[in-house]
């Protein structure tokens, strides 16, 4: 199958790239590489099979694939709030034009959607069928409620026009190729163990989060992608540990005489969240197979390399500069 991958330069997306090409299917990916980065898909580059398309989704395109993953979206808050008005866009006029160039193509459309469409939950775990509790004003509504506009583009898509539409609600999700400056929990925690900082806790550290590994939510995406059931379906895993756990477990793994510090709660930030995956589980079959230290140890190897190459590459310019100076 030819398959349109948006976001593909990004943390999911290219994990998700390597499954298809891997599969054997023909890959186009399309970023416009705001938080997407081309050595995430470098091995790639140059396979007769597979496409990199500099675009900006906000921008509509003509392409022609079988299936169309929508990804892009910057999904850490430093990111998506750092433009706000743009978050919007890409979530609203972005996922309108992948959802009109699916339409014509006619080809079958995957929105990843986000937990963060139940806002600060009332309820708990959270199943499909909860509404949501978001603040349609806050500093994260660019990216909850754009996504909430995004899923109902593609359900009334689907309605309207028959577009052959699935919708993933995903919950956080960790793994290698994270950005190291993204804020996200795992990647702050991780890079300051490993820098020898203090551990950054906000609030009491009480809030609780569940952390899905990235190749058991790619697993989740494909089989959402084929198999019949539309959605929304919550993928994530359910296993729920505070911030606090998360971060003596960062401190035991990497750095056991790391401090932790205290700073307060940002806002809107939800106290707990934890999917409910009986729809994936019976409709799709998929279950989390990956415990949080082991992929905890494999994410810790990935930035321990990156950070020890930046390191070196940061040494090899100084060292050029020195030389140039002198
Ligand atoms: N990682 C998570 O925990 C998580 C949780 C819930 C939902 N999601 C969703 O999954 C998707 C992928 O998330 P991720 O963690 O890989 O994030 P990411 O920021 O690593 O990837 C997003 C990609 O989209 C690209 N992009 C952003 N705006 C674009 C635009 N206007 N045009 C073209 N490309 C654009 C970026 O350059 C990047 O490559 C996002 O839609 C996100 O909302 C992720």
């Amino acid at each position: 199958m030819r398959i349109l991958v948006t976001g593909g330069a990004g943390f999911i997306g290219s994990h998700l790239i390597d499954r298809l090409m891997t599969e054997g299917h023909e890959v186009i990916c399309l970023d416009n590489f705001f938080t997407g980065h081309k050595r995430n898909i470098l091995k790639w580059l140059g396979n007769p099979y597979f496409e990199l398309i500099r675009h900006d989704i906000t921008e509509p395109i003509r392409l022609e694939a079988d299936q169309v993953y929508h990804l892009a979206c910057p999904a850490s808050p430093v990111h998506y709030q750092y433009n706000p008005v743009k978050t919007i866009k890409t979530n609203v006029m972005g996922t309108l034009n992948m959802l009109g160039l699916a339409k014509r193509v006619k080809a079958r459309f995957l929105l990843a959607s986000t937990s963060e469409v139940y806002g600060d939950p009332e309820v708990h775990p959270q199943s499909e069928e909860y509404r949501g509790n978001v603040n349609p004003i806050g500093i994260r509504s660019c990216y909850d409620e754009g996504k909430r506009v995004a899923e109902t583009l593609a359900f009334d898509y689907h309605r309207q026009n028959n577009v052959d539409i699935r919708v993933a609600r995903i919950f956080n999700t960790y793994g290698p190729r994270m950005l190291e400056n993204d804020g996200r929990v795992v990647s702050n925690l991780v890079v300051q163990a490993l820098q020898g900082i203090p551990l950054t806790i906000y609030g009491t550290g009480s809030q609780t989060r569940s952390f899905c590994y990235v190749s058991d939510l790619v697993d989740g995406l494909m089989r959402l992608m084929n198999g019949d059931y539309i959605g929304p379906v919550n993928l994530g895993n359910p296993d729920e540990y505070t911030i606090l756990e998360l971060a003596q477990t960062v401190q035991a793994m990497v750095n056991p005489d790391a401090e932790l510090v205290y700073k307060p709660l940002p806002q809107d930030d939800p106290q707990r969240r934890k999917p409910d995956i009986t729809r994936a589980k019976t409709l799709l079959n998929w279950s989390p197979s990956v415990p949080l230290r082991q992929g905890l140890e494999w994410t810790i190897q990935d930035f321990r390399d990156r950070l020890e190459k930046a390191d070196t590459t940061e040494n090899s310019q100084t060292t050029l500069m020195s030389v140039a100076q002198a």
